[in-house]
């Protein structure tokens, strides 16, 4: 179903992790705001824009700006960063920047950003109220319509083999993603973080995971589907197994050597100290070898989702 849609081009998007702050507190993440064991870092415009150029250079159609959550007072310098991005070249940029007020959201699509990552986690709601305190998964979904309305290209996911869901609190959350107008549909599975209240909770599983997206994209044949990381975690060739699943996107971090090993939401996230541009070499020909071909296209989702007037979230 995906060589039917995408051929073998995989879509390559630069992630920036830029600040690994976050004033939340999710259960399942080791960037909430309760770990003290974390060295906090905030790169600054010069060095978001560098690693973007680093990016390019090594053949990255989309740069993806993510951090922790912060409160709203520096939207405007996110907004500058975003008209400095785009000017760099033609490319997407893509948010993945959390809960934020409308204004926000409506400042930085005009600014130039062109789709925004917002994963829902579970939409189970007692199961989402309690891993993510103090948020409700129905706010979320308002978030998401919102960022639909304003023009972004949506993305959303899940976090596969949370602990405390079942296999049909999974099996609906895949139907949930499927009937929602999205561009982009994640799902990763959870890898316990040992400064985290979940640090004894047993992994999710390969199988799980990759049987999640394979069903994901028989449901959803046209949605830009990653090859999460976080399956990188779980094995040595997990993000190939993903793409063996159906996957048509691969997100490599973008993120400046020095800082990038305190962006550990979960353990063997960016754990590699090799310089950014030979690890994405070596990954394009991991790629090349596995017969794929890896794109510095844009790459939106080919068959858009219907407006926002004629779709009903
Ligand atoms: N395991 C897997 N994925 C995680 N995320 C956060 N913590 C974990 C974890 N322990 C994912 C979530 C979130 C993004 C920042 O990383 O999906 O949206
Ligand atoms: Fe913060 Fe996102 Fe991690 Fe929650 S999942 S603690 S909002 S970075």
């Amino acid at each position: 179903m995906r060589d039917n849609i995408f051929g073998l081009k995989i879509f390559q998007r630069g992630v920036i992790e830029f600040s690994n702050r976050c004033h939340k507190n999710c259960h399942y993440c080791g960037l909430r705001c309760g770990n003290v064991c974390l060295q906090r870092f905030t790169l600054d415009e010069n060095a978001i824009l560098q690693a973007a150029r680093i990016a390019l250079a090594a053949g990255m159609g989309t740069v993806v700006l993510q951090s922790g959550e912060w409160p709203d007072a520096n939207a405007h310098s996110i907004a500058r960063i975003i008209s400095k991005l785009k000017a760099l070249g033609d490319i997407s940029v893509t948010l993945s920047l959390g809960d934020h007020e409308g204004d926000s959201y409506a400042l930085w699509r005009d600014a130039g950003a062109d789709r925004y990552l917002l994963k829902m986690e579970t939409f189970d709601e007692s199961l989402h109220a309690k891993l993510r305190p103090g948020q409700s998964m129905r706010e979320r979904l308002q978030r998401l319509e919102t960022l639909h309305r304003l023009g972004f290209e949506t993305g959303s996911g899940i976090i596969s083999g949370l602990p405390g869901m079942s296999d049909t609190m999974l099996a609906n959350d895949l139907l949930r993603l499927a009937e929602l107008p999205l561009d982009m549909i994640a799902i990763g599975p959870f890898i316990a973080h040992p400064d985290t209240p979940l640090s004894s909770c047993t992994n999710g599983s390969m199988p799980e995971a990759l049987r999640a997206m394979a069903i994901m994209r028989l449901l959803r044949p046209t949605a830009n589907i990653p090859a999460t990381s976080a399956l990188d975690a779980l094995t040595t060739d997990g993000r190939l197994q993903g793409l063996a699943a159906g996957a048509n996107v691969i997100m490599p971090s973008v993120t400046p050597e020095s800082v990038r090993t305190g962006y550990s939401i979960y353990p063997g996230k960016n754990s590699s100290q090799t310089p950014v541009p030979e690890t994405i070499t070596r990954l394009q020909e991991r790629l090349r070898l596995a017969g794929y071909d890896p794109s510095s296209m844009r790459g939106p989702s080919p068959h858009p989702n219907p407006s926002p007037e004629k779709r009903n979230v």
